[in-house]
């Protein structure tokens, strides 16, 4: 097989290439591309029609119709590029955690890690058996999307392994900070193992064809800049620069995490993700020019009237100033009841907006 022939060959930028991939290089776009964090999901009314059928996990399962999902935002929204749909979470099934999404609940993991013992007893992964759903899913999607560029993506080791060891969703991530404070051992042997199988799950997606990558430290930003530089940073450079030696643009998303951007750009990333916590400029003028930035839209102001919307939306890409390397997005997920057509009308506000002034 030639390079050209395998799923993973990424053509030199050109001219035409697409504004999001583009932007990721910081190259200049005739518009600002956007897309949003979780645009596949329960706010869309056909993703709540397929819901009806089968639990989120029968989807993710099921490669046709974990693309079908993909594929819904792009179709309703004019997104500039689309999202797989999957979990951050599914690496814990083979690990065997145990994972399961109660209803009402969120993620519960049955099995959480609290020992070396426990981290001992983690079982290997290997992407192409254990997550091959996951990999079909993309092969299919990039058969189908065409022009729109796909992003595959992993949760970073911290917030996996805060996952993993509350056993579910944590407000203050105290049996997390217990083991890194108190038992730095099993903290940094699972981070080994965590960096480890989530590095050869991005490897795999991109070897089956995501063009971009994603990685999710959405809860980072409950540590201090110290406590990330000792027991976070060295892992997620490693996922980071795994991914970027497979040549493609690598996103680097937490949110909070306005005192601990030097630090995420040290630890890797084309792109960094910024929260609205931040103003967009003042984010980037942290990181520096030589990163793109992606952002920032709370994602509550979905839910207000259109002129105060497109007021915000407009104040974000005066913020850019139509410098090259900027990705419009909310600043985390899409939230559940979010009115769908604000949200197309968000991607035609960026759109008109950058087209008339960048
Ligand atoms: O459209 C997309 O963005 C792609 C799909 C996607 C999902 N999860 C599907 C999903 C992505 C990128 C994720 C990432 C994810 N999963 C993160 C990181 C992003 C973030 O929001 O910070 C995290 C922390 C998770 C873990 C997770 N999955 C939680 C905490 C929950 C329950 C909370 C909730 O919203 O109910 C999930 C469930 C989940 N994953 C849903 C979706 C669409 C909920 C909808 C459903 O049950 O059908």
């Amino acid at each position: 097989m030639t390079l050209a022939q395998s799923a993973n060959y990424q053509s030199p930028i050109t001219d035409n290439a697409s504004s999001f991939l583009r932007a990721c290089h910081r190259q200049p776009t005739d518009t600002t591309p956007v897309w949003f964090m979780r645009q596949a999901g329960r706010y869309m009314p056909e993703y709540r029609v397929i819901r009806e059928k089968y639990s989120l996990l029968e989807i993710c399962y099921q490669p046709e119709l974990a693309a079908e999902v993909t594929l819904q935002p792009v179709r309703a929204l004019g997104v500039d590029a689309a999202i797989l749909f999957a979990d951050i979470l599914l690496p814990a099934i083979p690990l065997g955690v145990g994972l399961e999404f109660a209803k009402g609940e969120g993620p519960v993991l049955h099995h959480p890690v609290h020992t070396m013992d426990d981290v001992k007893k983690l079982r290997p992964v290997n992407p192409e058996t254990d997550l091959g759903y996951v990999l079909d899913a993309i092969r299919i999607l990039r058969g189908e999307l065409k022009d729109v560029p796909l992003i595959g993506f992993c949760g970073a080791p911290f917030t996996v392994a805060s996952y993993i060891i509350e056993g579910g969703s944590s407000r203050e991530f105290l049996k997390t900070k217990t083991m890194m404070y108190s038992d730095p051992q099993t903290w940094h042997a699972l981070m080994e193992k965590l960096s480890v199988v989530l590095t050869d799950y991005l490897v795999a997606q991109i070897h089956a064809g995501a063009q971009t990558v994603q990685v999710f430290d959405s809860w980072v930003g409950a540590l201090s800049p110290q406590d990330y530089e000792t027991f976070v940073l060295p892992y997620s450079q490693k996922v980071l620069s795994a991914a970027k030696a497979e040549g493609v643009p690598v996103i680097h998303f937490g949110t909070n995490t306005t005192t601990l951007l030097h630090l995420m750009k040290r630890a890797g990333g084309d792109v960094i993700g910024l929260d609205w916590r931040v103003p967009l400029d003042d984010g980037w003028s942290l990181l520096g020019d030589d990163v793109a930035v992606q952002g920032n839209l709370d994602p509550a102001v979905l839910f207000a009237p259109l002129p105060e919307i497109k007021a915000r939306v407009h104040d974000i890409l005066r913020r850019a100033n139509g410098k090259p390397g900027h990705i419009f997005n909310l600043g985390h997920g899409i939230l559940q009841h979010t009115p769908v057509d604000n949200v197309k009308a968000v991607v035609d506000m960026v759109h008109e907006f950058s087209s008339v002034v960048g």
